[in-house]
């Protein structure tokens, strides 16, 4: 019923690093020629954790954007914002907080494991117990079908698609929905109408999950029906609710990931990332003191790729004749540390090229990135405003 759209976004804690390119941004590149995508900088949501240091979140949010154009984010296919720039991100985090059980804050997993593991901060806030509704917010306002997004995200985007049920099911009720329903079914031609009822019937009671689907591909080749009747018809499907928000799906990224030089998870707070646009003397040195497994302490030692995290950088960034070399020069003791570590800095170096180069004039002029981002601020505001009106006419408050 309403077109496709990927919306996905990013926290400006710091400068981005082959983690994030690996675990995200590369995945936002492959879909921006495939579907409208919306890309933000999520600054309200860097406060919700840094609210005692503002000041990282100016000077991270301008870096990760020219760090989004170095990866390939192209901005003449992909609309990129800024969270802050549309506050109708608030008003519906304001709005749907209304009726969102505090349960479903509390349980989700992310919330206890970050209290945990940010034991320095003083996380026992009311922003940061929202802040999965806050992206529900980021997400829903746009009416997304799609939110490519780490494995850690998958249970923000269940509660969210939770949101969005409990939404409809509050709000959706229309005066004389039925009515105007069955007016609509008419409207589709006779064959097609009786083709409706009959898959709507064998959803509703018998729960065939293809007839929906089904009825949902007729709705969509329906060329004659107007906007809100194919709206009501959707509805109608389901249940007797109107779909003024839209449940969204995560997209996972495609394994496998980059870990940071030591094997654990790449974090600035490990040390032990690459920046994005490191510089080449930065990649080589750091690759080349990289741990290696531990048992190899000596040259003539054979070594294990499994427990060595350089063989991780090589899954990432060899092709299958260096990864065998790998393997087997690795496990004979055939190859020392510093030779198998030659192809991965030459490999990172390589693909960092094109980036430095994309980065470059937005370097050389910042204004350039200011008037892309005023130009998406402007697309993603139209239609923030648009879902907002639905919403509010919803929820009883566009009286006048
Ligand atoms: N929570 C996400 C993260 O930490 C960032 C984010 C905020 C986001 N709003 C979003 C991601 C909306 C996807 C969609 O990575
Ligand atoms: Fe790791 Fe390569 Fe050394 Fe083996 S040879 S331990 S894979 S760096």
């Amino acid at each position: 019923m309403y077109p496709d759209r990927v919306v996905s976004g990013m926290r400006p804690t710091g400068p981005m690093h082959l983690g994030h390119y690996h675990g995200a941004l590369r995945n936002w590149i492959g879909m921006q020629s495939e579907l409208p995508c919306l890309f933000f900088v999520a600054d309200w949501h860097a406060l919700t954790t840094h609210y005692d240091d503002p000041s990282l979140i100016e000077r991270s949010t301008w870096d990760m954007l020219v760090d989004w154009l170095a990866a390939g984010v192209d901005p003449s296919q992909a609309t990129l914002f800024i969270q802050s720039r549309v506050p109708e991100h608030a008003e519906l985090h304001l709005l749907l907080s209304m009726a969102t059980p505090l349960g479903w804050l509390e349980r989700v997993p992310t919330y206890k494991d970050q209290i945990d593991n940010l034991a320095h901060r003083d996380l026992a806030t009311y922003g940061f117990l929202g802040y999965p509704l806050l992206q529900a917010a980021d997400v829903l306002i746009y009416r997304a079908s799609d939110v490519p997004v780490g494995e850690d995200q998958v249970p923000h985007i269940e509660m969210m698609r939770e949101i969005a049920r409990r939404f409809n099911h509050l709000y959706g009720k229309e005066k004389g929905f039925e009515e105007k329903a069955q007016d609509a079914v008419k409207k589709l031609g006779s064959k097609r109408a009786k083709l409706y009822n009959e898959l709507r019937t064998a959803y509703q009671q018998d729960g065939k999950d293809e007839a929906l689907e089904q009825a949902k591909a007729m709705l969509d080749s329906a060329q004659s029906l107007s906007m809100i009747d194919r709206e009501r018809l959707f509805g109608y499907l389901e249940g007797s609710r109107k779909l003024i928000l839209v449940e969204p799906q995560a997209r996972l990224t495609a394994a496998p990931r980059l870990p940071g030089l030591d094997g654990r998870k790449m974090s600035k707070s490990y040390g032990n990332a690459i920046a994005l646009r490191e510089g080449k003397d930065v990649v080589t040195k750091k690759v080349r003191t990289m741990p290696t497994d531990p048992a190899r302490v000596r040259r003539s030692d054979a070594g294990e790729p499994e427990r060595c995290p350089v063989w991780q950088f090589h899954q990432v960034y060899s092709d299958a004749p260096t990864q065998q070399w790998v393997q087997q020069g690795c496990r004979s003791a055939g190859i020392g540390c510093l030779e198998c570590k030659q192809p991965v800095i030459d490999a990172i170096i390589r693909a960092q090229e094109p980036m430095h180069e994309r980065a470059q004039p937005y370097l050389d002029d910042p204004t350039l990135v200011r008037a892309i981002v005023a130009d998406g601020n402007d697309v993603a505001r139209k239609l923030a405003q648009e879902t907002m009106r639905d919403v509010r006419e919803a929820m009883g408050l566009a009286y006048t």
